[in-house]
C-alpha cells in the first residue's frame, strides 16, 4: 500500500440516525506515521482485556508505541473523522528466507466507543491489501479462545482455522487456547 489514503466507507449506522455528516462517516485506512505515537499508546491503553491479550504483556509500562523510534512502517492506522480509533500490525512471521511469503497480523486494536462499525475490517482488508503488495502468499494470526468477537471478524474476512494449540496459555486461572488462522493470497500478483 502506498501513501494515498485508502478510503473505506463505515457502514451505515450512524448515518441512518442522521448523526454523522458524509466526511465523518468514513474510515481511512493509512500508514503509520511516528507521529501517531501517543495516540497510538492511549489508544492501545484502553483496548486490551485479559480476554484479547495476554496480560504480562499488556502490564508492560509503555511510555512510547514505537520502540526506540522504530517500527511505524509495519503499522497501518485507521482515522475516522480525523481521530485516530484503530490500527493493524503487519510483519513477517520468523527471519527466514524460507518463510518470507508469509506475513503475519502481529496485532489489531479498535477503540472501545467505535468498535462494530467497520473499522476492523478496513484495517483488515487495507492489511491485506498491502500484504499482497509485498508478494506475500499467505496472511496468518494467532489469536486467543478467549477472543470470539475477533475469530468472528477474521472469518468473516476470510481466514480460516489452520490450528489450535490447547491449553497453550494460563490466565487470570484459566488456560486458554491459541488459536492459529490464516487466509491463502494465491493467485494475486
Ligand atoms: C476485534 C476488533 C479489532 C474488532 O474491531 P471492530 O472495528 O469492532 O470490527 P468490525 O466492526 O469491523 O466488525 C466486523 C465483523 O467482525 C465481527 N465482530 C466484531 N466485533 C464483534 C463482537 N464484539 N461480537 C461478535 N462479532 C464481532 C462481526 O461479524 C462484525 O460484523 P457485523 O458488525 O456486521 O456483525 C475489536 O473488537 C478490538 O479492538 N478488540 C480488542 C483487541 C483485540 O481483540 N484484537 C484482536 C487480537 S487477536
Amino acid at each position: 500500500m502506498n501513501d494515498a489514503w485508502n478510503q473505506v466507507r463505515v457502514r451505515a449506522a450512524s448515518a441512518e440516525d442522521g448523526a454523522m455528516d458524509e466526511a465523518s462517516n468514513q474510515v481511512r485506512v493509512r500508514a503509520a506515521r511516528i507521529c501517531d505515537d501517543a495516540a497510538l499508546a492511549s489508544l492501545d491503553a484502553v483496548a486490551w482485556t485479559a480476554e484479547s491479550g495476554i496480560p504480562s504483556v499488556l502490564a508492560r509500562p509503555a511510555a512510547a508505541f514505537f520502540s526506540d523510534g522504530a517500527g511505524a512502517e509495519e503499522y497501518l492506522v485507521a482515522e475516522l473523522a480525523g481521530r485516530l480509533v484503530g490500527y493493524v500490525a503487519i510483519k513477517p512471521v520468523t527471519h527466514l528466507a524460507e518463510n518470507a511469503h508469509v506475513l503475519g497480523i502481529a496485532g489489531i486494536a479498535v477503540a472501545p466507543d467505535v468498535r462494530r462499525a467497520g473499522v476492523g475490517a478496513a484495517l483488515l482488508t487495507a492489511a491485506e491489501e498491502l500484504a499482497r503488495a509485498r508478494g506475500a502468499r499467505k496472511l496468518s494470526l494467532r489469536v486467543l479462545g478467549t477472543n470470539p468477537a475477533a475469530q468472528r471478524l477474521y472469518q468473516r474476512l476470510g481466514f480460516e482455522i489452520e490450528g489450535i494449540l490447547r491449553d497453550e496459555f494460563a490466565i487470570n486461572g484459566r488456560y486458554v487456547d491459541d488459536v492459529l488462522m490464516a487466509k491463502p493470497l494465491r493467485g494475486h500478483t
